[in-house]
């Protein structure tokens, strides 16, 4: 959008149509130099042009009086306030790693690798050991080696675009020195050092200000200030490690790139070791662990990856972490302190989760006052009692445990705890244990007020619909008042505006960033609208799996109110061939099994649920299929069998590959498969095949129909 359309046709020219037209354009065009202007603090044109926009507008609206626009300009109160950054898709997505805890997991890792590669078990793999930095993980994006964007993971898809706050991290280079590649996104972590951080919270401490709970914390708060002078003020740092798109391949090995990372002017990940064997890996975890204390930022573990940038390309990602690469954790820090109070949350799902309520204390540098005790027995076996001394650790990111008590501390008149027998919420609904199951649960199901406000939460959260500024404290509230009940009811705040402005601490200007976050809304994917109806068993991965397998929401929906019909008629079945052909293709996706598929099919024999999906459906404009890079591919959308020995590659890299391409892969042969692609000394899938005249494929031919490159 350029400002220079407003020469083309003086405005006392213009006929009415032209005049509809060009106010049309003149709407969109304002408000995106609005937007530019006061939420990026990043103007496209000088303010003279943006001033010639307007004129222009008011012109042409003074002349054609009745065509005065709703989204006129002149009728808006102003832009929405500074609500978020703008968001930045990652071209190549932003994965996380798998967690790996012990030496036989290391060695598990390393197994797997030479396995999935077909490789010997004294073939060297070289293993490229570094520091695994906690803070964010960041991507800067270089064209012609000069710095353009900065933005964050976000979900791994989309990120956020924080450039200009970027742009203040000291040593960071704006500009690539040597030969850098034309468009080069470098990746990797951004962090404060702690004295760094101490010495920031003392200053936020004297100006009175919120001080930050941990290094990581103050980098994050830190990065996404909306004022960048304030990042500026900051002491954040910037270590590469990872890439993301280039316009040419960066070398043959992790250890050259990371040498030409340091070429073109970064600081890379350090300590980081070339290892070739597992002692070595070992031997460097064992090092750095004993040097921790002494580095100068929070490091969490070390990170494993492949050294071979060929094999890290074969052994490609599951979910969203690559095969190639893993975190080897270090183990959590251990602190002691007094439980208080033993208190009830419930979940979604109504769950009954028993929470330590601690006497703060810090644990590896950050400051904790709860923890969970997860379930009836777990406080039973650790004979946890309220006003005992117990031993509490974090494990990386996760929610504190307590892990023992100091029984010589328990005071004389303990009494051990009683799991309560009712709900805490205002129904106080009895609660019951499923023989053989761990959790308790609410009975209150779709009435318990706390299962209603956290299947809510879950919804709007950031995997699911990701609504921008509805936190959980707004949801809790906005049920209470009874704005919110069903997830429909949030596509319908629109009407309740008035409603919404009255509430303290409200005004024009934030319900307006709250509708326009929602708005933003209406159109989602599967794989996110699947996953943010919370059911049971159904995380983000089965998720998107459900999405590519079914393709669009009624197929969904129609095969699983089908998939319930027949379990309801197969009660006591034992395989899902016995259940039905909707529940047996249910079965058939991958990490489905009958106890997931009951959970699901479950889900739709509720009749509150369909209505649930059904007020859903009419509030949005669109639930859309799953992008997929695979969709031109000539086997996206078919469903393989691989059966037999495969001779150029694994059977789990022929899985992966194919699965990257679009295709569904199935364990076994039906009517429904499109390809049987026969190893050496196939069995029976292999006749099952020709009985049913589905198309057998030889791994040749396998190959050259998708012609990947392969072994
Ligand atoms: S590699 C595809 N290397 O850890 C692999 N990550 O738990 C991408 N991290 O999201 C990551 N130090 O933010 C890599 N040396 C390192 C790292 C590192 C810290 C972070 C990163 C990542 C997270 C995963």
């Amino acid at each position: 959008m350029s400002a220079k359309h407003q020469t083309e046709k003086p405005v006392e020219a213009l006929n009415e149509a032209e005049a509809e037209a060009e106010l049309a354009r003149l709407a969109e065009t304002i408000l995106h130099h609005d937007r530019l202007y006061y939420q990026d603090a990043q103007p496209e044109v000088s303010d003279e042009d943006y001033d010639k926009l307007r004129w222009r507008n008011d012109a042409i609206e003074a002349r054609f009086p009745a065509l005065v626009r709703a989204d006129s300009p002149n009728r808006r109160v102003g832009v929405e306030a500074a609500a978020g950054f703008a968001k930045v898709t990652h071209r190549v997505p932003m994965l996380s790693l798998s967690n790996v805890f012990t030496d036989e997991d290391v060695a598990d890792f390393l197994a797997r690798v030479r396995r999935f590669l077909g490789l010997e078990e004294d073939d060297a793999v070289d293993i490229i050991a570094e520091a695994k930095i906690d803070g964010l993980s960041m991507s800067l994006l270089y064209r012609d080696g000069r710095l353009v964007t900065g933005a964050t993971r976000g979900d791994g898809t989309v990120g956020e675009d924080v450039t200009a706050n970027v742009r203040t991290i000291r040593g960071l280079p704006l500009t690539l020195k040597g030969n850098a590649p034309a468009v080069i996104e470098v990746r990797g972590e951004v962090f404060m050092r702690r004295d760094d951080f101490f010495a920031l919270n003392r200053r936020l401490e004297e100006a009175e200000k919120k001080t930050f709970k941990n290094p990581r914390n103050a980098a994050a708060g830190s990065l996404r200030q909306k004022d960048p002078a304030i990042t500026a003020d900051r002491p954040l740092r910037f270590l590469a490690y990872a890439w993301g798109e280039t316009s040419e391949p960066l070398g043959a090995t992790q250890w050259e790139v990371r040498e030409r990372m340091q070429s073109w002017g970064f600081e890379t990940d350090e300590p980081a070791r070339l290892c070739h064997n597992l002692d070595e890996v070992l031997a460097f975890y064992r090092e750095v662990q004993g040097a921790r204390a002494e580095l100068p930022h929070d490091i969490d573990g070390i990170v494993y990856k492949v050294n071979r940038l060929d094999w890290q390309e074969r052994l490609g990602a599951v979910s969203r972490a690559p095969r190639w690469a893993t975190a080897h954790k270090f183990p959590a820090e251990q602190a002691e302190t007094l439980l208080h109070q033993i208190t009830i949350q419930v979940g979604r799902t109504g769950a009954l989760t028993p929470v330590a309520n601690l006497e703060p204390i810090t644990v590896g540098g950050v400051v904790v006052s709860r923890a969970t005790l997860h379930n009836e027995d777990e406080i039973a076996r650790k004979d946890i009692r309220e006003g005992d001394h117990v031993i509490i650790q974090r494990a990386g990111d996760v929610i504190p445990q307590v892990v023992s008590v100091v029984k010589e501390k328990r005071p004389a008149d303990s009494q051990p705890f009683v799991f309560p027998t009712h709900c805490p919420c205002s129904l106080e609904t009895p609660v019951r244990r499923e023989p053989g199951e761990a959790v308790t649960r609410c009975t209150g199901e779709l009435a318990c007020p706390y299962q209603q406000v956290q299947r809510l939460i879950h919804f709007v959260g950031r995997e699911a619909f990701d609504i921008e500024g509805l936190g959980s404290r707004h949801i809790e509230e906005f049920r209470q008042e009874g704005l919110v009940t069903e997830p429909a009811d949030i596509f319908h705040l629109k009407d309740r505006k008035d409603a919404l402005e009255t509430r303290e601490g409200w005004g024009a200007q934030s319900v307006a960033n709250l509708l326009r976050a929602i708005e933003e809304r209406r159109r989602i994917g599967l794989d996110r609208f699947i996953y943010a109806l919370g059911i049971r068993q159904v995380g983000q991965a089965t998720a998107r799996l459900l999405a590519r397998t079914y393709g669009e929401l009624g197929a969904w929906h129609q095969a699983m109110t089908q998939a319930e019909k027949e379990r309801r008629k197969a009660p006591d079945a034992k395989k899902p061939a016995e259940v039905g052909e909707a529940y047996a293709e249910l079965c058939n996706v991958e990490g489905i099994g009958m106890s997931v598929a009951d959970d699901i099919a479950a889900f739709f024999g509720e009749a509150h649920n369909v209505k649930v999906i059904g007020d859903l459906e009419a509030a949005l404009e669109a639930v859309e299929p799953l992008e997929s890079v695979a969709d031109s591919s000539p086997v996206a959308g078919k469903t393989v069998v691989f059966t037999g020995t495969l001779e150029r590659m694994t059977r789990s890299e022929a899985k992966a590959r194919a699965e990257a391409l679009g295709a569904k892969v199935a364990g076994s042969v039906s009517k429904k498969t499109d390809y049987v692609v026969v190893g050496a000394d196939a069995g029976s899938k292999a006749r099952k095949a020709q009985e049913l005249g589905v198309t057998t494929l030889s791994e040749e031919a396998w190959l050259a129909l998708v012609k990947t490159p392969a072994g």
